[in-house]
């Protein structure tokens, strides 16, 4: 019987390199908030995956919020070109904000929403991506804590999609090219 697994053709990051990278993070994280409450800021849908494993790694006072963001337009950096259909519901003015999203492509998403964010009266402001195409960032940001830098391919699950589907693969891998010309 088919399976998801069959439709990739290799695995850059298995769930144990994820695993172990998380519970670094969330150490790392949780020693930098020392003392104080962390409100993070999950961008849905493909951070939700890695942003509800690195909570369960924080060991700090937290509030969880959600954002639902997408990008358009040219790549300019200006948060005109992110139109955001969900926004947080928590109160963040005086808060320290950890804003999560489970990859940094262009940048110009993360960019926006953390300019928009910052702009809110928040006490402080940091970035968290469980992965990093540092060779495409076009925009002016790079994230606090990555969890891995990774090549510039297309990659898929731990919460990364293509067209919507494989978020659920619980390792982040490469879609067989057949994958891309068959339509969903
Ligand atoms: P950016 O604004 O160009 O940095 O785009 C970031 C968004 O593009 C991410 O939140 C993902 O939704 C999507 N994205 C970029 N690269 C990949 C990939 O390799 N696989 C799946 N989604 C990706
Ligand atoms: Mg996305």
């Amino acid at each position: 019987m088919r399976t998801v697994h069959d439709d990739v053709k290799k695995v850059l990051l298995t769930r144990e390199q994820i695993d172990e990278r998380v519970a670094e993070l969330g150490a790392q994280i949780s020693k930098d908030y020392a003392g104080k409450e962390i409100v993070m800021i999950c961008l849905l849908s493909g951070a939700a995956w890695f942003a509800t494993d690195l909570s369960r790694a924080i060991e700090n006072d937290m509030r969880m919020d959600f954002m639902v963001a997408s990008s358009y337009g040219n790549g300019t950096t200006t948060s005109g070109n992110v139109k955001v259909s969900l926004d947080v519901r928590t109160d963040i003015v005086n808060k320290h904000v950890l804003l999560v999203d489970d990859i940094i492509d262009t940048g110009t998403t993360f960019k926006a929403i953390s300019d928009m964010l910052s702009s809110r009266g928040v006490a402080s402001i940091k970035t968290v991506a469980l992965c990093d195409k540092k060779e495409r960032r076009t925009a002016e940001i790079e994230a606090d804590y990555v969890g891995f830098v990774i090549p510039d391919e297309f990659v898929v699950g731990f919460g990364l999609d293509y067209a919507g589907n494989y978020r659920n693969l619980p390792y982040i891998g490469v879609l067989k090219p057949e994958v891309y010309a068959r339509a969903h």
